[in-house]
This record gives structure tokens, sequence and C-alpha cells, in this order.
């Protein structure tokens, strides 16, 4: 391995921490051991040792975010296209997203010294590092995603926010402003008291005192609850379409690299895929057990599974399927079966294996087809 290579491989430990967690999140690591240090180093006084040491803490972590800046510029051609040229590379890391946060992150405590703040307040400037865990988290991406699905609805509840803080803040003017002159002078003033109330956090620090000021508060603060319910509302809703796009699309991908279905249209591809789910298995994993009663099928997309019969073992592997036979014939299952290299699997209820059944009767009856030939070869070996 070149020692570019190498490099590219030092500074981009998710790449290369195949199977290492704690290779894999190094960066949040050393991330959030600065940022700890910059905030435990408020609480320190200042010349202190704690002082100093968390300040030593926070300016090692920012010498490695240099480091680690200069490092991928140099390495980024590694992760370039053949044809790309070295320049090309380097100025498509720097004007990447990652380029802006590790620039950022780099240059925060530069521009901390440079305001002439004392160092411990020049220090806060290293809060931009917490930028660095919004590029790292597949999370964020989804919520960023939802939040955009979700836009329309969203900005619907905010304008509906805004024309009952208005109208609470109005009424309240109307109806306090002699009693309170300080709290509802003003509609401004009022305003305060509109968002506490409608926000339903309530600090209690102005309180309406007229009757009517108080039924028109009672009717801000469940105003609120509901708009808050329908915010809740419209980002779950948003989320569980959104993970269930995902699950569409990945499922989608698997089924399509299984040859059995492999002949159908798009149109029937789509009607299987919100019939199965995907179950990763590891290694050594028991699906099912001879004897037990079936309750599903399955396919292999990658791995493979063993499927341990009295007399032999039968290997299963991409493409293949089992747990059929129990759903087909109504008997307990016939074999242990056990995952023997990590594998993917897509998993068919019997509830959807009826459905199934129904919609595409070609694809089970080559699933019958396959499940009468292994009852028979069984029954031929106990017979031998
Ligand atoms: P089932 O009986 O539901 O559960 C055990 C599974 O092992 C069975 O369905 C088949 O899918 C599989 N199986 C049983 N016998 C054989 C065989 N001879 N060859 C391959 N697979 C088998």
């Amino acid at each position: 391995m070149s020692s570019r290579a190498a490099i590219y491989r030092l500074t981009h430990p998710r790449r290369a921490a195949r199977g290492s967690p704690l290779l894999a999140i190094l960066p949040e690591l050393i991330c959030t051991a600065g940022l700890l240090a910059m905030i435990a180093d408020t609480a320190a006084s200042a010349g202190s040792r704690a002082d100093l040491f968390l300040s030593g803490i926070v300016t090692t972590v920012w010498g490695l975010f240099v480091a680690v800046y200069v490092l991928r510029i140099w390495s980024a051609p590694e992760a370039a296209a053949r044809h790309a040229s070295a320049a090309g590379a380097r100025l498509g890391y720097l004007l990447s997203t990652r380029g802006w946060i590790d620039l950022m992150a780099a240059l925060a405590l530069p521009a901390g010294w440079l305001t002439g703040l004392p160092h411990r307040d020049a220090q806060l400037f290293a809060i931009v590092w917490a930028l660095k865990y919004i590029r790292q988290s597949s999370g964020l991406t989804v919520l960023l995603r939802v939040i955009r699905r979700a836009a329309p609805a969203l900005v619907g509840i905010v304008t509906l926010f805004l024309v009952v803080l208005l109208i609470a803040a109005t009424l309240s003017y109307l109806f306090e402003r002699e009693a309170q002159p300080e709290a509802f002078g003003s509609i401004p003033r009022a305003l305060w008291w509109a968002i506490v109330t409608l926000s339903t956090t309530g600090y209690g620090d102005v309180v309406p005192t007229t009757i009517w000021g108080r039924v028109l508060a009672a009717w801000v603060m469940v105003g609120g609850i509901v708009i808050f319910a329908l915010w809740a509302g419209i980002i779950a809703t948003a989320f569980a379409e959104e993970l269930q796009r995902r699950h569409f699309l990945r499922t989608w991908d698997l089924v399509a690299e299984v040859p059995f279905f492999q002949t159908l249209g798009a149109a029937a591809i789509a009607d299987i895929v919100r019939l199965l789910h995907v179950r990763d298995a590891s290694a050594g994993t028991v699906v099912m057990r001879k004897g037990q009663a079936g309750d599903s099928m399955y396919f292999i997309v990658s791995g493979e599974a063993t499927a341990m019969l009295a007399s032999k073992s039968v290997k299963l592997g991409p493409g293949e399927h089992f747990g059929e036979m129990a759903l087909l014939f109504g008997t307990p299952r016939s074999a242990t079966v056990v995952i023997t290299e990590p594998s993917v699997l897509l998993v068919l209820d019997v509830a959807d294996f009826r459905i199934l059944a129904g919609r595409r009767p070609e694809l089970i009856n080559v699933i019958e087809a396959e499940g009468r030939r292994r009852r028979e070869e069984n029954a031929a070996v106990r017979g031998a």
C-alpha cells in the first residue's frame, strides 16, 4: 500500500475500520474529548492546573484537526476515480461539505485567538467542532429529509402558531392593559406573555388577573397543546413514511438480486416487496428448529444457511429458499436450519405467503415443486 493510501485510510477510519466499531467512531471520540474539555474548562478557575490541563486537551484536539485537514487534502486523490486529476480530487474535497466542516474545525481556535479575547473565551470557538457530528450522523440525514418532506405542513402549523400568537397578544393587551400596564401596556409587551403561554412553557412571571384575561389564557393554553400535538403528529408521520420508503428501496434492491424473482416485471416486484421484510442474520443463528410449527419462509439474498437433516446437511446459498415445506404441507419443520455465513434474508410470513399464492400462483408453483422434491428426497433417505 502506498504511503498516500495509508494516510487516506488513517484519516478516514470509518472506511478503513471494517468490523472495528471503536475505530469507526474514533473521530467522534476525539471531537467529544475536545468539546468536553472546552465545556469543563468554563467551570475551572482561570490559571488553575485544571484550566491548563483542559486547555491543553483543547489545543491538542485542534492540532489533530489541523493535521487531519492537511492530510485529507494531500490524500484526497486516493478516493477519486482513476481518470480524475489529483488537483481536481483535492478541489473536490475542499469544496465538499466535509471539506468545509474540516476547514472550520481547523480555523476555530485561530479565529478565537485573533479576536484578542482571554484564552478561555477564545476557546469557545471550538463549539464549531460539534458540526462534525452532523456530517457523520446518518440519523440526522434522515431527519433533514423528513423535515424537507413535511415542510409544507410544518409551514402551515408555524403560520397557525403566529396567527394565534398575534390574536392572543392583541386580546390580552385589550383585557389586561389597565390592570397590568407593565406587562400588557402594549402589544409587543403582551407578546411575551402570549408566547410563554401558547408554547405551554408558562413561566408564571406574568399572569392575567381580569376574568376575560383568564378565559383567554385558558384558550391559548389549550390552543398551544393542539398546535404542538399537530406538529409532533406531522413529523412522526413523515418519519414513518421516510423509513417505509427506505425499507421499500432496500427490499427492492434485494428482491431484484434473487434470481427467483428476476423473471417478474417491475409491477409484480413492487407487489412482492411490500410482502417481504429484510433480516440480517449472523453466522450461528438458528433460524428454525426441527419439529417447530412454521410461520414463515426465507429467501437467501447473500450468505449461506445449512439445513440439518437427520442423515445429512444441505447447504443453501444465494437465490435458494427454505422453510417453505411447513407452510405448503402444514407439517412441523422438517429440519433445523442454521446460518453458516453472515446472511441477508428476505422473510415471507405465512399470511403473506397465502396472499402471494393468490396473486402470483406461478411463483408458489415453483416453490411447491421444490418443496415436493425435498419431501420425496427426505422420505427416500428415511426409507433407505
Ligand atoms: P421446513 O420443513 O418448513 O423447515 C425446514 C426446511 O429445511 C424445509 O422447510 C426446507 O426448506 C429445508 N429442507 C428440508 N429438507 C431439505 C432438503 N432435502 N434439501 C434442501 N432443503 C431442505
